[in-house]
């Protein structure tokens, strides 16, 4: 939170301390579990260690449930180490971006050169019922911030893999792909604004992900995004939205999403 700290050199430190606590001197892939996807973490592979996430530096408090705080090495069958983080800190939680994007960092300073970014969402095309889960094209940051500070003028133009988009859709070819918008949030948005996601070519509202993908980015790692919808945004459903449900939603869907990337990380 010091703003003369290099959160780079904390993310170098919170890596070795993975190493340390796990055992793996390097991982391979990583993968940002949120809400409904949590299930993946026991199936892609064998859990070699597991840590709470605020034993390691720069990682926050989790402040939500719905959101589990632990940090797991895992051995894939292929013979990859996927670090699994399972605490994500949001933009809205207001502890600024270098928190938001720091297990990214980390990841990426533990070794690994894939970022798999999963989320649960809402949905903008009305044929997406809640359980349907997308994979991310491209996206639209509405934070008016990001994580990277001072002249660093990254290319975005394929942020979004489409090599692995390809990749994921050799496996479930019925997977649907969109825009995922990046709202502050807390708030779920009004209608208005889901229209104005829409009109600027959007299909997906999330309070996450972008931020941490452009990070993904910055730090060289390939990008997956796949979101889970787990309700219709505002205005799409007539019904209005409550986080409850949300919840409910990523629990259904949980065990079919779970599978499924666990098959997509058993390609790569
Ligand atoms: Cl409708 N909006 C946002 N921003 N996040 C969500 C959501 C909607 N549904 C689940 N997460």
């Amino acid at each position: 939170d010091d703003p003369n700290a290099d959160p780079f050199a904390i993310a170098a430190e919170a890596a070795a301390q993975i190493a340390e606590r796990t055992g793996v001197a390097s991982h391979d892939i990583a993968l940002t579990l949120g809400s409904g996807w949590a299930k993946a973490a026991d199936l892609i592979g064998e859990t070699t260690a597991e840590i709470p996430a605020t034993d390691i530096v720069g990682f926050s408090r989790p402040a939500l449930t719905g959101h589990v705080g632990t940090l797991r090495s895992i051995l894939t069958p292929g013979g990859k180490r996927a670090l699994v983080i399972g605490a994500r800190t949001h933009y809205y939680e207001g502890h600024g971006v270098r928190r938001v994007v720091h297990s990214v960092r980390t990841a990426a300073a533990a070794g690994a050169q894939t970022m798999i970014l999963t989320n649960g969402a809402g949905g903008i095309l009305e044929h997406w019922s809640p359980g349907t889960p997308v994979l991310i094209s491209d996206h639209l940051n509405l934070t008016a911030n990001s994580p990277l500070e001072g002249a660093t003028f990254i290319d975005l133009t394929d942020l979004y893999s489409a090599r692995l988009r390809r990749l994921a859709r050799e496996i479930d070819p019925s997977l649907d792909e969109g825009v995922y918008v990046q709202f502050r949030g807390p708030h779920y948005e009004t209608p208005a604004e889901v229209r104005m996601a829409k009109a600027m070519g959007g299909h997906i509202v999330g309070m996450s992900t972008a931020l941490e993908a452009i990070a993904a980015r910055q730090a060289g790692m390939e990008v997956l995004g796949m979101s889970l919808i787990t309700n219709l945004a505002a205005g799409i459903s007539p019904e209005p939205l409550s986080h409850a449900e949300v919840l409910q939603a990523g629990r259904d869907a949980e065990s079919v999403i779970s599978a499924l990337l666990a098959r997509i990380v058993a390609a790569l």
